[in-house]
Order: structure tokens, then C-alpha cells, then sequence
């Protein structure tokens, strides 16, 4: 099992260390355009093999795609990330270019790749990768709903005051501080409603702390986040690579699911070896549709920024 991931940034090299740690991958390949700096980041990686007891093997390059090849996933989490104050999608006019540019080195050396997008703004770099490579749409997945929920279940937990182990909850919708869609009516704490133990308005307080989650983060920490978004990045990996038919809620090509077409959102979707295994279609409140339908108008009015 051979895995990829563009960028040794704070995000990539995280999700390295991750998928290296789960020990689930016999190579990792790190690929940066900053000499050096994945070959660094690598090395620096396996002197901790002994420590965190795992065998795969990682390695660094600075821009040689022939040392991805024949990967079986590649994580693309190149491109900057946004300040304190900026929004996902102002990031496009810089990261387009680079993930359009990498989604192809990628499929040129790895024809039958899963690509698994991180880049921001997500949703419409998961769409620019699919349209510009034209892998089968179960092998474009964007990751945010990994993210955005694991966030959720967070603030959940928090405010019941219970491990966050108890809690199930979704964010479905675009990946964006405006556009994510929480499914709070959904959401439970040991199979048992949130609603039993938060009243209306602690449930909206969570729904919004959770959409602007990643604002929050890099208000604080003056970038974007990285343990959660790597970390989230290499669950969906191991899901793919060990086939485990997991369900995340991602970024899909939809043609006609929630009433959609030609568009990366956010849905739940089951997982496997051959990426997106099946789009699952569940039934929403009349709420969550409107908020489905004007997530989806904010994704497709970003991907008309594209060339
Ligand atoms: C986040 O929400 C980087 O978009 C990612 O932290």
C-alpha cells in the first residue's frame, strides 16, 4: 500500500505521522516544492519509527512525481492556507493553479490513485481536480466533513460535559464558515437525541461554534489548523486502504443526489478500496434541505471563479 500526500506542510506532515503511526501503509511518500523541506520532514518521521512502533516506511522529494508513482492514494494538501480573518474561499486564485498542476503530476504517475482533496477552498479544489484529471468521480474525494464533524462531536461533547466517544454527529454541505450544515436534529449522545440533554439555544450556539471551527483555530493559532484536519485526512486513507467501508460525510461529484448535479459537497458516503463506494442519500428535515440548497449555491458560485 503505497501513499502519497503533496505538501509537507503542517497539515501533510501531520497526516504522514498519522498514517505512519496507524501503520496501515507499507510506503509514505512526502512531496514539497521547498528543497529539502519533505526530505526533512521524512527523516525527521522514521526517527520516530522506533519510538511510536510502526514499519512504514516514509520518504521525502522536492518535486520529483516519479517517486509517487504507482501510489494507491495521494492526499493533496498543497497551496496556502488562509489567515486570521480570511475565508476559505479567498484562497482560490493561488491554490487553483497548484492543485490543478499537482492532481495532474499525480494521475500522470498514478494512473489508479485515489485522490483524497484537502486544499482550500475544498470543495471547489475536489471539483477542479475531477474535471482536470478525469478520474472516475468515486476517486475524487474532498475532505472536510471528516473535519467539520469531529469538530461537532467536540463542541458536543463539551457542552454535555461527556466523552466524545459517546457522541455521533454529522456535518454534511460545503466546507466553508457559511455553508456547513450540522445536522443537530441527528446528532446523539449514546443513541439518545441531544435534544434529551441540550436545550434549542445550546443546540444553535454548537451549530455555529462548529461552522466557523476552522476561523476559530486559525484566530488563534495565526494559520490554519493541522492535528484535526491531518488526522481526520488519515482516517479516510485507512478506510480506503484497509477497505473498511467506513461512512464520512465528504466531498462528492454528485449527478442528481439531494438534487444536485455537477458539484462537490459534502454528503455521507461509504468508503473503501475503491474510494467513494456508494453516496448515501438520507433523508432530510425541510430544514436541513434549505440549508443543503443554499450551501450548494455558495460552492457553485465558487466554482464559477475557476478559469
Ligand atoms: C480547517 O477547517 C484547514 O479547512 C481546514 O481547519
Amino acid at each position: 500500500m503505497k501513499v502519497t500526500i503533496v505538501g509537507a506542510g503542517a497539515v501533510g506532515a501531520s497526516c504522514a505521522e498519522y498514517v505512519a503511526i496507524k501503520d496501515f501503509a507499507d510506503e509514505v511518500v512526502l512531496i514539497d516544492i521547498k528543497e529539502g523541506f519533505a526530505e526533512g520532514k521524512a527523516m525527521d518521521l522514521m526517527q520516530t519509527s522506533s519510538l511510536n512502533g510502526f514499519d512504514s516506511a516514509i520518504t521525502g522529494t522536492t518535486g520529483d512525481y516519479s517517486k509517487t508513482a504507482n501510489s494507491d492514494i495521494a492526499v493533496i494538501t498543497s497551496g496556502i492556507p488562509r489567515k486570521p480573518g480570511m475565508t476559505r474561499e479567498e484562497l482560490i486564485g493561488i491554490n487553483a493553479g497548484i492543485v490543478k498542476d499537482v492532481s495532474e503530476n499525480l494521475v500522470k504517475h498514478s494512473p489508479n490513485v485515489v485522490l483524497i482533496v484537502v486544499s482550500n477552498p475544498m470543495d471547489t479544489m475536489a471539483y477542479l481536480a475531477a474535471k482536470s484529471t478525469g478520474l472516475p468521480k468515486n476517486r475524487v474525494i474532498g475532505m472536510g466533513g471528516a473535519l467539520d464533524s469531529a469538530r461537532f462531536k467536540y463542541n458536543l461533547a463539551q457542552a454535555m460535559d461527556c466523552p466524545t466517544s459517546e457522541v455521533s454527529a454529522m456535518v454534511i454541505g460545503g466546507h466553508s464558515d457559511t455553508g456547513m450544515v450540522p445536522l443537530i436534529e441527528k446528532a446523539t449522545r449514546n443513541s439518545l437525541p441531544v435534544s434529551e440533554f441540550l436545550n434549542a439555544e445550546q443546540q444553535s450556539e454548537i451549530v455555529e461554534a462548529t461552522k466557523v471551527g476552522g476561523a476559530t483555530l486559525t484566530k488563534l493559532l495565526g494559520t490554519s489548523a493541522w492535528y484535526a484536519p491531518g488526522a481526520a485526512v488519515s482516517e479516510m486513507v485507512k478506510a480506503i486502504a484497509l477497505d473498511t467501508k467506513k461512512i464520512f460525510p465528504c466531498s462528492c461529484l454528485l449527478d442528481g443526489q439531494y438534487g444536485l448535479n455537477d458539484i462537490c459537497i459534502g454528503v455521507p458516503a461509504v468508503i473503501g478500496k475503491n474510494g467513494i463506494e456508494q453516496i448515501l442519500e438520507v433523508e432530510l428535515s425541510d430544514a436541513e434541505k434549505e440549508k443543503m440548497k443554499s450551501s450548494a449555491e455558495a460552492v457553485r458560485k465558487t466554482n464559477g471563479l475557476l478559469d
